[in-house]
């Protein structure tokens, strides 16, 4: 495989490893960490001198595929190429796809925040084989990417493969650990693990294969690992009845995380703690008046005010990204859910740090200079963004206002103030017509429990009732 490679670059090569990993005197030197641009500029760079055609990140509304709510893969404008029902037009490819999980298979709403690696918007670099390469070249050339043009220490890596899994009928994957062993990585290194963490799959059904993935190392010991790269092996169509049917042709799909990446490179524990955060984990006390960020997680979050910052940075990233690619929040699928994470952001913002939350909509233009050189569409449509925001946050103002007043009468005729009854939360819903989230601010505001358990129940006996009563309409019309 072809590498770009100076041999200058070569010989500094030891030297280099050792200025990376001894970060103190990095910082002696006044060695700059790569930023977040850089950082997706040399991976497009190095995939396009090893002979891939670059294509710009598709939209992140899935086209032509109603199995997802959010594209949520480098791989999924590919689906169809991958699966064979379609030609490819180059055999080799890489970009760098905007991707957000925030329902589906692949969902990690709830972790945002939480920790300082999971995100509803995030980045993912790829690079693709057609029917062109396959294991071998695809890891040597993830590996000198790595090693030889981010100046990763090859001891840091750790590399995980397929372990087998007898109740589905698939042998270990002996042939990727062997090109582990062969690119020169330690045996202690290479780690075998089963269906779970190796074996991927897009959704329910569709293209699948097994896969090993790159791991970095944080603290130079194997306990402390972070999945940076996940390299997957196409070789299955999992059929509606989940059975595995081979694929003729067999294909690469990697995903590296952008956000990670630039963790690891910039040398920061948190994803949070980069330049793709930073700028706007500063604006937002500017904005609200509260107190500077700190990088703090769980019991040190004292208050869960950095907690709260991280989730309005990431809520608006993944808002900003979803409007300037054409959805609108609204009342069922995707946009739904695009909703769903405004209304959490702006609940988040007044309940937090007890700011009005129309300033969250003032992120917007820090965003677009964090993405904009890299996704123009976010920069074209600044101002429909920042108004389309603004517009969702003053209606809901006004739901959670009636909401409100509501609530404090039901709140006032309560005997037991510990919990929210279901009926109670179903009365919110249904008569002032509450949405679900504001119901469980609200009793949160007043540091009360709620009965969801009973309130869903409620929810799903009147789509019964209301299912019959439809069939019984649709009898009496046919007799
Ligand atoms: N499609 C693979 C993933 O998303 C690379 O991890």
């Amino acid at each position: 495989m072809p590498l770009a490679l100076h041999p200058l670059q070569a010989a500094r090569q030891p030297l280099l490893h050792a200025v990376r990993t001894l970060s103190p005197l990095r910082r002696y030197l006044h060695i700059e960490p790569l930023s977040s641009h850089e950082i997706r500029r040399r991976f497009l760079d190095y995939f396009a001198q090893n002979n891939h055609t670059i294509i710009p990140s598709s939209s992140v509304v899935p086209h032509n595929d109603t199995s997802l709510l959010f594209v949520n893969a480098g791989m999924n404008q590919f689906k169809h190429v991958l699966l064979g029902t379609e030609a490819p037009r180059h055999r080799r490819v890489a970009n760098s796809q905007k991707c957000i999980r925030a329902g589906g298979k692949h969902n990690d709403l709830d972790e945002v925040g939480i920790d300082g690696r999971h995100h509803t918007y995030f980045e993912m670099l790829g690079n693709w084989s057609f029917g062109d390469y396959f294991q071998q070249e695809a890891c040597t050339l993830a590996y000198h990417l790595l090693v030889d043009v981010y100046k990763l220490p090859k001891s840091r890596l750790y590399m995980t493969y397929f372990g087998g899994d007898p109740e589905v009928g698939l042998q270990p994957d002996f042939e990727c650990r062997e090109i582990w062993r062969r690119i020169g990585i330690a045996e202690s290194q290479i780690i075998p693990r089963g269906m779970d963490d190796n074996f991927w799959a897009m959704g329910e059904e569709g293209p699948c294969g097994p896969c090993t993935e790159i791991h970095y190392s944080m603290d130079g010991s194997a306990e402390k690992l972070l999945e940076v790269w996940n390299l997957v092996f196409m070789q299955f169509n999992r059929t509606r009845r989940g059975i595995l049917e081979p694929l003729t042709v067999k294909h690469v799909d990697t995903g590296m995380g952008l956000e990670r990446l630039v963790a690891v490179l910039q040398d920061r524990q948190s994803n949070y703690d980069t330049d793709l955060f930073l700028p706007l984990l500063q604006k937002i006390p500017e904005l609200a008046g509260t107190p500077p960020y700190q990088s703090k997680f769980g019991d040190d979050d004292h208050e869960g005010l950095f907690t709260a910052y991280r989730i309005l940075a990431d809520h608006a990233r993944m808002c900003t990204v979803a409007i300037a690619d054409g959805m609108l929040p609204d009342k069922r699928g995707a946009p739904y859910v695009l909703r769903k994470v405004l209304r959490r952001a702006a609940l988040t913002w007044s309940n937090k740090l007890h700011s009005d939350p129309l300033l969250w909509a003032q992120l917007v233009p820090t965003i677009v200079q964090s993405l904009g050189p890299a996704y123009p569409e976010i920069a074209e449509r600044e101002a429909v963004i920042q108004a389309t925001i603004t517009k969702e946050i003053e209606d809901f103002k006004g739901i959670v206002d009636k909401g409100t007043k509501a609530f404090g009468k039901i709140w006032q005729k309560l005997e037991n103030k510990m919990v929210l009854p279901a009926d109670k939360m179903y009365e919110l819903y249904r008569q002032f017509g509450v949405p679900e989230e504001v119901i469980f601010g609200l009793a949160r505001g007043r540091n009360m429990g709620c009965d969801a358990k009973g309130f869903y129940l409620l929810m799903d006996q009147e789509r019964v009732k209301s299912r019959e009563g439809l069939a019984r309409k649709k009898e009496q019309v046919a007799q």
